[in-house]
């Protein structure tokens, strides 16, 4: 069988790096394009040392339009998985028109150069966020879908952009994977999420104080209708996300349906619960303080993940445990990051 050729953009980026990874294992070519906006050049020696064949690379800004005609210029894809996107929310709100010229003038510049060549396979990283505040818990794929801010918006723009696309061109394969709290790192302790400054998520920072780089853990509110009043969340492993898009990719190669999908564990865990596993991973303490709610945030989200099990065949197997483990590795072994 002919090796199935891919393009990743965002492809140095924390989900990225190990989707390509899992990529190289099942058999695909792949070709890399980031503009290290938001990761390092390093993250390419070690996926040269964890594969053991040196990336097919490009540095590229997906937003660059004659940038993205010269990469499809050159060689023939099958397929693209779309992870290039500014992520913050917070920082979202501050600069949007940073969010949406990247993360919908990327897109679009994508899927123009795509369409221009005749390559109609997308995987699309969605989000969580797009389901706003959920009225009911387990979150199914056909609930209500809104958005609290800039970040969110690109997010549900996105989407609504790819569906329009479907409508209008039926060639159009594309899977909206809505991912809900990724996590960990890689086993080897190689690669990992690697945030620039004061991490924005929950595990990076607990990593960060496990390790003695900040002192104490904010816990965001401690009054939300949850078991121990802190935020719920659906926290899935990164690998366990990165097998998910493979599955994805072979379900549009197979089948030529597009598919709108959960990418989550199905189980909710508090702030408590994390910081307890984190202090059982590492042996060490993680000492927190109880302050106000952040805004935004909801009490709790997690994924009905019936779809991805039943359609796709995908099914998380990392727990918690597992989840804090390896991103402690990750943590002990780049105590500075890549960059640093
Ligand atoms: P990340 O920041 O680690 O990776 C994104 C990569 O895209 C970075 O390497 C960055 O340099 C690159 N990039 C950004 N803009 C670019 C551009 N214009 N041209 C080329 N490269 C560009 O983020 P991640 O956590 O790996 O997220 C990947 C995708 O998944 C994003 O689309 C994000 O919105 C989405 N997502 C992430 C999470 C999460 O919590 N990590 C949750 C849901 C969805
Ligand atoms: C998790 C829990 C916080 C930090 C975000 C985006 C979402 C998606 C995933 C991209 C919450 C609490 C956090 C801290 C805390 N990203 N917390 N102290 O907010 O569920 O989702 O990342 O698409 O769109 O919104 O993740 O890791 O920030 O927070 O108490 O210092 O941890 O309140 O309950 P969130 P998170």
């Amino acid at each position: 069988m002919t090796q199935m050729r891919v393009l990743l953009t965002g492809a140095t980026g924390f989900i990225g790096s190990h989707t390509w990874l899992n990529l190289l294992a099942c058999g695909f070519q792949v070709v890399g394009v980031d503009d290290f906006s938001n990761s390092s050049p390093a993250v390419l020696d070690r996926l040269h040392q964890l594969a053991g064949t040196e990336p097919a690379f490009i540095r590229a800004d997906v937003c660059d339009a004659s940038a993205m005609a010269a990469v499809f210029s050159r060689e023939r894809f099958d397929a693209v998985i779309h992870f290039a996107a500014l992520k913050a929310v917070g920082e979202s709100t501050e600069k949007p028109l940073a969010y949406y010229a990247n993360n919908i003038g990327g897109l679009l510049t994508l899927t123009q150069a795509m369409a221009g060549h005749e390559c109609k396979t997308l995987v699309f990283s969605s989000s969580a966020t797009v389901y706003g505040k959920p009225e009911s818990l387990p979150i199914r794929e056909d609930a209500a879908l809104s958005s609290t801010n800039p970040y969110g918006a690109t997010k549900l723009m996105g989407e609504t952009i790819l569906r329009d696309l479907g409508h209008a061109d039926a060639g159009w394969a594309v899977a909206l994977l809505r991912y809900f709290n990724p996590v960990g790192a890689h086993e080897s302790g190689l690669i990992g999420e690697d945030p620039r400054g004061t991490p924005n998520n929950l595990m990076p920072f607990v990593a960060q104080v496990a390790a003695g780089k900040r002192e104490r853990l904010k816990v965001f509110g401690h009054d939300y209708a949850t078991p121990d009043g802190t935020g719920v969340r659906d926290y899935i492993h990164v690998l366990d996300l990165a097998a998910g898009h493979v599955d994805a990719l072979n379900y549009l190669l197979d089948t030529r349906q597009s598919i709108t999908a959960n990418l989550g564990t199905g189980r909710g865990h508090s702030v408590l619960d994390v910081v307890h596993a984190f202090e059982r991973a590492s042996g060490t303490s993680v000492p927190c303080d109880f302050v106000a709610r952040r805004p935004g945030d909801v009490d709790a989200s997690y994924a009905d993940v019936t779809l991805a099990n039943t359609v796709l065949g995908w099914e998380a197997t990392r727990d918690l445990d597992t989840m804090c483990a390896d991103s402690w590795r990750w943590q002990r072994m780049n105590p500075n990051g890549l960059a640093g």
